[in-house]
């Protein structure tokens, strides 16, 4: 008999397990000019962001004429085709190919030379830099580290008033300043400090939602640190405990999860994202009624680690808008699922169900997802809740060449494709979200 878990769905992680681990079933992408697209052919991707195209779904075969006019007509000037599952281009075409540009395909426009080099100062900047919430800064407090303000790819340091004694003091202004506050990553330990006092001091009766912003804050400066360090075993044990904190506040508090993640974010940045997706899916879990800890701390602790992998891909890259990325690159990002198992797997102390998230985090109900395609019942629950609260967070937050949309917009998403999402699952992540804005 299948073993079961308390949704009734089959929890055999050793079978998903060695499937991904030997990451079979590699299928034949190819990039071709949308314009030398035919019938038979299978769509495996469109060379420009979600959003720009006509396309809910971006895999699916070419059945008809209608679907070949809306490629063409889509201004897209590449797709990706999988030749295993669809016809391959026609010989002739490919010989076109290099020669000639397809009709009807608007030339993609190449970043200036000075363009790039503003982005590629940003990337090393931003690299050094950690995004802080506001909101875990008190007025009037003294504080011993440097303070900036992102605005898009601008980066300006704060001067900071001083008090009588010559300390830098935290300014009603400095809180409400347009743009993200970073710091040096080299003061990460200095912030770490200022956020134990600032709990220590506490006293009202807002303590729990500050205790919450010091589990956030110190998961995020946790998370980052892993990212320079994966694999750490001593950085590891620190994100159980994170975790484990994560889930006891959600409890106490009966779900809700106001300060235990960021809402306002310019920008993208894989700790604060990897936090965020870890507490919404904890939430959602409980939410629906699993109450059994080790299945809540692997939802957790998987989905926290669930991009580790990224942290093997240049900077360069990581932070590249979608739309410029090469082949090479595309597939060195969709590469961190498998990247990301061989770092976790160095660690003892994790269990096969704690690997489901990562594994799962860009499946789908449809089996349209990476790297597996895994369909239906295979999915399992952590998967199902991990692809909503991942798609979820991804969706509201910008990043350079992407407009995050709303939070409603995205749920609204969600909720139009149910053949990708578990409606009931996403009918607790909303009620979930739904309390934390109260
Ligand atoms: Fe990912």
């Amino acid at each position: 008999m299948k073993p079961m878990n308390k949704c009734g769905r089959d929890i055999r992680v050793g079978v998903i397990y060695e499937r991904v681990w030997h990451g079979k079933d590699k299928a034949m992408r190819k990039k071709i000019p949308a314009g030398t697209t035919r019938l038979g052919m299978y769509i495996d991707g469109f060379d420009t962001s979600w959003f720009k195209t006509p396309f809910l779904r971006h895999r699916f075969e070419i059945k008809s004429q209608d679907q070949l006019e809306k490629i063409m007509e889509s201004g897209v000037a590449y797709v990706y085709i999988d030749t295993e599952k669809g016809l391959d281009v026609l010989e002739e075409e490919a010989r076109k190919e290099s020669v000639e540009l397809p009709a009807k395909v608007k030339v993609q426009k190449l970043p200036t030379i000075a363009e790039e080099k503003a982005y590629t100062d940003y990337v090393k900047a931003v690299d050094d830099l950690l995004q802080i919430d506001k909101l875990s800064l008190v007025e009037a407090t003294v504080v011993d580290f440097d303070l900036f303000v992102k605005t898009d790819m601008n980066i300006v340091p704060i001067a900071l008033t001083r008090n009588k004694e010559g300390d830098a003091v935290i300014t009603k202004e400095l809180l409400t300043a347009t743009g993200e506050l970073m710091i040096n990553r080299a003061d990460s330990e200095k912030y770490r400090d200022y956020l134990r006092r600032a709990a220590k001091t506490d006293s009202s009766a807002q303590s729990q939602v500050n205790k919450n912003m010091l589990i956030k804050e110190n998961a995020k400066l946790l998370v980052h640190d892993l990212f320079n360090n994966p694999g750490n075993p001593a950085k590891m044990e620190a994100c159980k405990d994170t975790v484990e904190n994560v889930i006891t506040s959600i409890m106490d508090t009966k779900g809700l999860i106001t300060n235990l993640f960021t809402i306002n974010k310019y920008d993208f940045y894989i700790y604060t994202h990897s936090v965020n997706v870890s507490v919404f899916s904890v939430a959602t879990a409980l939410a629906m009624g699993i109450q059994s800890e080790g299945e809540l701390f692997a939802i957790g602790m998987g989905s926290l680690l669930h991009d580790i992998g990224m942290s093997t891909i240049p900077p360069e890259v990581l932070h590249k808008p979608f739309e410029r990325l090469t082949d090479f690159e595309i597939g060195l990002m969709r590469g961190h699922v498998y990247e990301g198992l061989d770092i976790v797997k160095l660690y003892k102390g994790i269990t096969p169900e704690t690997l489901l998230p990562l594994v799962e985090h860009h499946e789908n109900l449809m089996g349209t997802g990476y790297p597996m395609g895994l369909t239906g019942d295979k999915l399992h629950v952590s998967g199902r809740i991990i692809s909503i609260t991942n798609t979820y967070d991804t969706l509201t937050t910008s990043r350079p060449g992407f407009k995050s949309i709303t939070p409603y917009e995205a749920l609204a998403h969600l909720r139009d494709h149910k053949d990708l999402y578990d409606a009931d699952i996403l009918k607790e992540f909303i009620t979930v979200l739904g309390k934390s804005s109260q």
